[in-house]
This record gives C-alpha cells, structure tokens and sequence, in this order.
C-alpha cells in the first residue's frame, strides 16, 4: 500500500511540536551551524567505534558513513520540513531495517546527536539565554520528529515480518488475506 507521507508528517509534528517559526529558526541558524557538524559526526563516530554492539556495523565503511552523516545533519537546518522530507527519514529507516540494525540504535544515536548539538548550541548562542532555548527546543523537535518516522520503518517491517508468519503458519495464500483484510477494513 502507498504511504500517505503528507498524513505522517501532521502525525510526528503533532509530537515533536515542529512549527513554522522553530522551522524557520533551524534555517536561520543554518549558516553558522552547518560548518561544524563534521566535528560532532567525528565525536559522534568515535563514540559508537567505543560501543561493542554498535562497531560490529560500522566496520570498513566510518569514513563514507562519516560523510553521510554529516550531510544528513546540514539537513537538519535546511529544511524544508514536508512530505519530502519524512519520505526520505522513512527510506533512511528503512536502509538501516535493512542492514539489520537493532532497532534501539536509533534511539541511542539520536541521543548522542542531541547532546553534542545542545553543547554546540550553548557555546554558540549560550549569552542570549532566550534565543539559546529557542534554538534548543526547535533541535528537539526536528530530530524527535526523525526518529519517530524512522521508527515507524521499523514498525512497518516488523508487522510485514508478523504478517509473513502467519501466511507460512496458516497457509493462507496472500491474496486471499488481502481480500479479507480489504473486506474488513471498515468494520
Ligand atoms: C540518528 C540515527 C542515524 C541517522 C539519522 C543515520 C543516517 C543515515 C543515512 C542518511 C544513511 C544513508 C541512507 C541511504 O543510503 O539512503 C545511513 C546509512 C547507514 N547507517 Fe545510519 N544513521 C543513524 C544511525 C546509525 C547507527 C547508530 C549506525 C551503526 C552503528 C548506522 C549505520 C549505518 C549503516 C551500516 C548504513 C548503510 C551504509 C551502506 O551500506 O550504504 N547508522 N544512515
């Protein structure tokens, strides 16, 4: 079935509480931000090398992650935040699904993300204490909202896999559940 991206970016905004002004606050912030996220991917990087579980995925393949990486943190603070942009966090998800990357790892890495950017916010902006929350509050929003719409990948997956099961188990032909599941969807 097409994903409704426009549905699931209301969905996540209404979580993550990212309006037009903290949207336009991430851009704004943009140019004086960008030119140092390579150094948080570096801090960020060889933090997970420091993590059993998390090295045994990164092996031969740090630098071009690196590279990655960075470019998907300038994104953070260019905007703009759509259908577009969710479909693309949906498919970022969906490569790490794929590459069988445990799904608490995006939790965890999103966390790291935030703290090297709530230190690089404070010592950025950390006079204006205002303008400091402000800029910290629109970060929360837009990596909460990453991480959600990742996770809904892993969700997708995760019931694809269930739904896999039980046609095996039960040995009910794809189509027929189909039909069942579309006659019963508005029950
Ligand atoms: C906040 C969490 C993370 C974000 C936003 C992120 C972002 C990305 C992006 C943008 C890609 C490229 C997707 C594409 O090909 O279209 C990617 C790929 C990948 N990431 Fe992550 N990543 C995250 C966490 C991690 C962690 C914690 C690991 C491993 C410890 C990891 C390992 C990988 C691997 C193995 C690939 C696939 C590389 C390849 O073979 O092409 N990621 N990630």
């Amino acid at each position: 079935m097409p994903h409704d991206f426009e549905k699931l970016t209301q969905y996540a905004k209404s979580f993550s509480e990212l309006t037009p002004e903290r949207e336009a606050l991430l851009i704004e912030v943009g140019e004086q931000i960008k030119p140092k996220l390579a150094g948080i991917t570096e801090d960020f990087y060889q933090h997970l090398l420091a993590i059993p579980e998390a090295s045994a995925f990164l092996e031969g393949r740090v630098e071009s992650l690196k590279k990655t990486h960075t470019r998907w943190m300038e994104g953070l603070f260019s905007g703009p935040f759509d259908k577009t942009y969710t479909e693309h966090m949906f498919k970022v998800g969906d490569v790490h699904v794929k590459v069988n990357l445990p799904v608490e790892f995006m939790a965890g890495a999103m966390t790291l993300i935030n703290h090297r950017l709530i230190a690089l916010i404070v010592e950025t902006y950390g006079d204006d204490k205002e303008h400091c929350a402000q800029i910290l509050s629109a970060i929360s929003a837009v990596t909460g909202l990453s991480l959600l719409v990742m996770q809904q990948s892993y969700q997708e997956a995760s019931l694809a896999e269930e739904l896999e099961k039980f046609l095996k188990i039960s040995g009910m032909s794809r189509a027929l559940f189909t039909n069942l599941a579309t006659a019963y969807r508005d029950k």
